[in-house]
């Protein structure tokens, strides 16, 4: 169904034309340069279409932002984070590293901003964990290695993720993973890294960054997050994809924070020895004893955990993925 476009500026082709034969830039596009077609996500402060390139008849997720919707609830550092952190995984030397969303380019009208992505075809991790109740093991492997390998080179360019959670994980047409929303990334120096000296983090009065069910310890108790915040996400998202469902689970979120603190959870009967090895391994209340907390490059310590014996690392994003069922 096609829904009616967000506004658009005029004398767009005129000004495109003008810039290219002036500086042989890549034209700067407008809204009239896409079809936008429908809702397929909608944040806080943004909604994303799915919309076609008129002129390469490609197919984009555009994320529409109201900008006085922005600066009345203040998002606006948010909104800069993510164009940063997105302009970082977009422009990688590797021929584009996988596993994340691409940022295509941006513009803006009078009233809105708009981030041309890659569409991720098959959507949430989520609703593909849910249909099916819960993953296999060979499922369950190749999602988390992939996660696993997204991390690493994240955390190797000085971003933590901070809000990583199945909704977040998206699909693409060949079923392999691309991460999304950065907007409660954090960018860290090395320095930062190692003192943990930085700003208190992305917690604002009475709503912190985050999701409830994933959020780690110490991020509600010293508002300080490190790469590891990630890990403990990883082994909240290997839970969930084992058991069906995650691990800290309450009425209400006090109630999931306190669990959290407490470390307040317990395995189904069935559940796979060698996953709860490595989800044990990864939920641990001490950002530093985490699994892979003390590796220097990439998380060869998680890797090599029995879980995931049999997984080749290095072709994961050429293989076809294990049907899910
Ligand atoms: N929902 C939010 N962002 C999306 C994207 N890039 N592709 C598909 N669905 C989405």
């Amino acid at each position: 169904a096609i829904m009616s476009p967000p506004h658009s500026v005029t004398t767009a082709a005129v000004q495109q034309t003008t810039k290219l034969a002036q500086n042989q830039m890549p034209p700067k596009m407008t809204p009239k340069d896409y079809v936008f077609g429908k809702v397929i996500g909608e944040g806080s402060f943004s909604t994303v279409y799915l919309a076609m390139d008129i002129h390469t008849n490609k197919e984009y997720a555009i994320k529409v932002c109201d900008k006085r919707h922005i600066m009345r609830e203040k998002k606006a550092k948010y909104i800069k984070r993510e164009k940063e952190v997105l302009h970082i995984l977009s422009s990688c030397v590797k021929p584009t590293a996988p596993f994340f969303v691409k940022l295509y380019c941006t513009f803006q009208d009078v009233d809105r901003l708009y981030f041309v992505l890659s569409y991720a075809k098959n959507g949430e991790l989520l609703p593909h964990i849910n249909k099916v109740g819960s993953f296999d093991i060979t499922c369950t492997r190749f999602y988390a290695g992939e996660v696993l390998l997204a991390l690493e080179h994240l955390h190797s360019l000085g971003i933590i993720h901070r809000d990583l959670k199945p909704e977040n994980i998206l699909l693409d047409d060949k079923m392999h993973i691309l991460i999304t929303d950065f907007g409660s990334a954090k960018i860290v120096s090395e320095e930062t890294e190692q003192t943990n000296t930085g700003e208190p983090q992305a917690r604002r009065r009475n709503s912190f960054v985050g999701t409830a069910q994933y959020v780690s310890p110490e991020l509600l108790t010293d508002k300080y997050a490190s790469k590891s915040a990630d890990l403990w996400a990883l082994g909240c998202l290997m839970y969930q994809m084992v058991a069906g469902l995650p691990p800290f689970r309450a009425r209400s979120e006090y109630l999931i924070f306190k669990k959290i603190l407490e470390l307040d959870y317990v395995f189904p009967d069935g559940f796979d020895q060698s996953a709860r090895d490595l989800v044990e391994k990864c939920l641990v209340l001490e950002p530093s004893k985490r699994l892979g907390a003390a590796d220097v490059s990439g998380y060869p310590s998680i890797r090599s955990h029995n879980f995931f014996a049999g997984l080749d690392f290095e072709s994961l994003h050429k293989q076809t993925p294990p049907q899910i069922y």
